[in-house]
């Protein structure tokens, strides 16, 4: 080999290795051709006196303009490549809908340096949305800035926080307070880097997108905060969730109706309500879920770890090919649990749900529980589960010392138990 041919084939051996080491997510960070910033400072404009004294959507402080107007002119005023930047600083956004389709080429780069903070005041919020992006092929939400929600921040107007506001636990037809971040109908989109903090809702509501993914992220709000999911699905195709750290006070992810292909690996959970599937069935529509596997997870003082919730259910749906594998349990209440009464009074009780569990796998989960009944698999009377596995479960009991027994308990559940277990199996 010449000195020429043997550089060109250690170059390709160098690239390769390269390629082969960037992550999935960070290679569709690569935009080919020249990339257009497109600065959100750029774009803003002091309002003249006239605006502040007359206008009344004028909201003091608010980046609004500024954010629609950099929107509209990389999304929709570029065919090139674009990147629009929010740089270091703080911006109060009143609520926003970014949506596509977009004439830029393919991906549109959002980054976010900086800490976009939301309004208190619930009468700025007409929808359950603050920052939504909608109908868009392509985005690429990144940086290391923060999404804050101020859900626990009291507002100066109503002197109450939204998280004190919100009764939805208590009154079916409560207004949803905002997610922080909604993604509807987002296709081929990644979100990495980003935190959400102290959402008023979810903090992350991505519903109807194929093929979404969200890497490296951090979701942090108290453990007692109303709601406040960290990622909630629903009707989606293709989503992989890794790498991320979640700590707030509802489900850390949860899968809803109509999901398939859901993949969900390297995430700390806690404090939280763990990572569900569900809840499903409260409406008539709801649609089944299939395609989900949960691995390589750490949950550290949750209610739940591994968890599948349905309702009593109004109209039939179908769980199927889950599968829970390789976690860490700190401390979580309830490791793992099948309820199909979820919603009822008789939480945990006996069911006749509509709704039926098939082929869900339960296996390599260790660790510490501080509940007695550290596996609970309540299937419905009326569908019993099918091909449920729990295997090699090796759970310690933390708890209270009053009671140290350690036990699963099953309805309808015809579980296979196999390998090390602790509890033991089902009788
Ligand atoms: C749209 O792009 C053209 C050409 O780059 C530019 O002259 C114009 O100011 C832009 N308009 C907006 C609203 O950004
Ligand atoms: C709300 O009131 C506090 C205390 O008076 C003040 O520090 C803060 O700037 C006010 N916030 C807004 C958004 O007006
Ligand atoms: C998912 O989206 C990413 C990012 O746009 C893309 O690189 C990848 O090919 C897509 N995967 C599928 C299966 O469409
Ligand atoms: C798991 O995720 C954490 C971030 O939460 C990251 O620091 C770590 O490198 C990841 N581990 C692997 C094996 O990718
Ligand atoms: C879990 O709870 C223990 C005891 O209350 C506390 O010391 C620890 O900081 C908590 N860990 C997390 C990650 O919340
Ligand atoms: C201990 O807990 C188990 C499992 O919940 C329960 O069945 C049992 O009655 C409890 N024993 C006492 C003495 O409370």
């Amino acid at each position: 080999m010449g000195t020429m041919a043997k550089a060109i084939f250690l170059f390709g051996i160098a690239f390769l290795f390269c390629i082969n080491n960037v992550t999935e997510a960070s290679r569709d960070l690569l935009q080919s051709g020249p990339v257009e910033l497109f600065d959100v400072t750029k774009f803003y404009r002091k309002p003249t006196e006239e605006e502040v004294e007359y206008d009344e959507d004028y909201i003091p402080g608010s980046y609004y303009d500024a954010f629609a107007a950099v929107w509209d002119a990389a999304c929709r005023n570029s065919t090139g490549s674009v990147k629009i930047l929010v740089p270091k600083g703080t911006f109060l956004l009143t609520p926003i809908i970014f949506s596509g389709p977009c004439k830029c080429a393919k991906p549109i780069v959002f980054e976010v340096a900086g800490t976009i903070v939301s309004p208190t005041n619930p009468s700025l919020f007409p929808n359950a949305q603050w920052i939504e992006f909608s109908d868009i092929d392509g985005l690429v939400l990144n940086g290391n800035g923060v999404f804050d929600g101020q859900g626990g921040v009291v507002d100066n107007e109503t002197h109450v926080s939204a998280w004190a506001t919100n009764d939805c636990r208590k009154n079916k037809n409560c207004v949803p307070p905002s997610s922080n971040l909604r993604f509807g109908k987002v296709h081929n989109s990644i979100v990495t880097g980003i935190t959400s903090l102290n959402s008023k809702w979810f903090h992350l509501h991505v519903f109807s997108c194929n093929n979404f993914t969200a890497t490296d992220i951090r979701i942090t709000a108290p453990g007692d905060s109303p709601n406040t999911d960290g990622i909630h699905f629903s009707q989606c195709n293709l989503v992989n969730v890794a790498n991320s750290n979640i700590a707030t006070g509802d489900d850390c992810i949860s899968i809803g109706q109509g999901c398939i292909n859901t993949n969900i690996h390297n995430i700390t959970c806690g404090p939280g309500h763990g990572i569900s599937i569900g809840s499903l069935g409260k409406e008539r529509d709801d649609k089944s879920v299939e395609g989900v596997t949960v691995t390589d997870c750490t949950f550290t003082n949750t209610t739940n770890g591994a968890r599948i919730k349905t309702w009593i259910g109004q109209s039939p749906g179908e769980v199927k090919k889950i599968v829970y594998e390789n976690l860490v349990m700190n401390n979580v209440k309830n490791p793992i649990v099948i309820d199909q009464s979820y919603g009822s009074k008789t939480v945990r009780g006996p069911s006749n749900s509509l709704w039926k569990i098939t082929d869900a796998h339960f296996r390599k989960i260790k660790g510490t529980t501080v509940s007695n009944v550290a596996v609970s698999l309540q299937c419905s009377s009326k569908n019993p589960c099918e091909g449920v596995e729990v295997a090699d479960v090796d759970l310690v009991y933390n708890g209270d010392p009053k009671n140290k027994t350690l036990a699963s308990s099953c309805n309808n559940a015809k579980a296979k138990f196999a390998g090390k277990l602790s509890p033991g199996a089902c009788l």
